[in-house]
């Protein structure tokens, strides 16, 4: 059994208790999350001109359309304000900023009718998060950019809350997707060829819970909920924003959601920087997830390409 909360005013304690336990949450607009979700709207505009974003793929070539998002996505991910306004946005929700770790956040493209599934727009199949060597605290923050539908929404396969999925993860090292596996992503277009952990069996989908909200609008949840990106028949494309929060409590323990069945190596806490002040994870914290992380963290750290660090943001 899953509870929807919505608008809970449980304090954060609270709610990664219930996070953890499968419970989903769910908030409307409120001025922190629309002003992050504002400031992608403005990029993706900026990038998009003359087109409206959500109808460029009618429009545009598909090669082209990867030339504008393939920049787009690290300069939002990158970009001094968007940090700014996720910090805002977690003190808002009531999280410790002295505990609460977070990592860069996101922007994805669900482009309509199969236009783009590869790369930049990739379709995520049905996984758990932690299968790609999060954390079992990992928590997922997904806010849409635009009104969406459920046919561009993304699914919860609740079934597999609390039963095992025989899957690929034993093939994933974080290290070496990093290594690899971002640097291409602009380059897939048609096809994407990187490994991704996947489950081995037919699963039973249904029931899938889809969550629609406005612009603005916030579904947090555990980052061991199997989920995936419904094929988008909606006519139009789809933009949000996500990311990731692992709180220092759960990380120093091993607490968080159940394990039921990750069996991927390396780990992501690398790339995880406290609310407060920026600081790594310690390093007795990382060694709990990976007692010999490689000396090399050059190719860990999400870090911006310079050109993108260095372009100031459009008014
Ligand atoms: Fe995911």
């Amino acid at each position: 059994m899953s509870t929807l909360y919505l608008d809970s005013r449980v304090n954060d304690d609270e709610r990664r208790r219930r996070l953890y336990a499968g419970h989903l949450f769910v908030f409307s607009p409120r001025p922190s999350t629309t002003a992050l979700c504002d400031f992608a709207r403005e990029l993706i505009e900026e990038a998009f001109h003359p087109l409206d974003p959500q109808h460029a793929q009618d429009h545009l070539p598909v090669e082209r359309f990867v030339e504008i998002v393939a920049p787009l996505k690290p300069r939002f991910i990158h970009h001094p304000r968007t940090k700014e306004l996720l910090l805002d946005l977690l003190r808002d929700l009531g999280s410790d900023m002295e505990k609460t770790y977070f990592d860069v956040p996101r922007m994805r493209v669900a482009t309509s009718g199969g236009y783009l599934n590869a790369g930049v727009a990739y379709v995520l199949h049905p996984h758990r998060d932690i299968w790609y060597s999060s954390p079992l605290c990992q928590l997922n923050w997904w806010l849409p950019v635009y009104d969406f539908e459920s046919e561009s929404a993304f699914s919860f396969h609740l079934r597999y809350w609390d039963q095992p999925v025989r899957n690929s993860s034993g093939q994933y090292n974080h290290y070496e997707w990093n290594r690899v596996g971002r640097k291409s992503s602009a380059m897939q277009v048609k096809t994407d060829t990187r490994v991704q952990p996947k489950p081995l069996d037919e699963l039973e989908l249904e029931p899938e819970i889809r969550v629609v909200c406005p612009p603005g609008g916030l579904i947090l949840f555990s980052g061991a909920h199997l989920h995936s990106t419904v094929p988008n028949t909606s006519g139009r494309s789809r933009f949000s924003i996500d990311f990731r929060t692992a709180h220092l409590d759960e990380l120093a323990t091993l607490g968080g959601a159940p394990n039921l069945d990750r069996e991927c190596t390396g780990t992501t806490l690398f790339e995880l920087r406290r609310a407060s002040d920026l600081a790594p994870v310690p390093e007795e914290v990382i060694r709990l997830y990976d007692p010999n992380p490689p000396e090399d963290r050059e190719g860990l750290v999400f870090k911006p390409p310079a050109e993108v660090a260095a372009v100031p943001a459009a008014k």
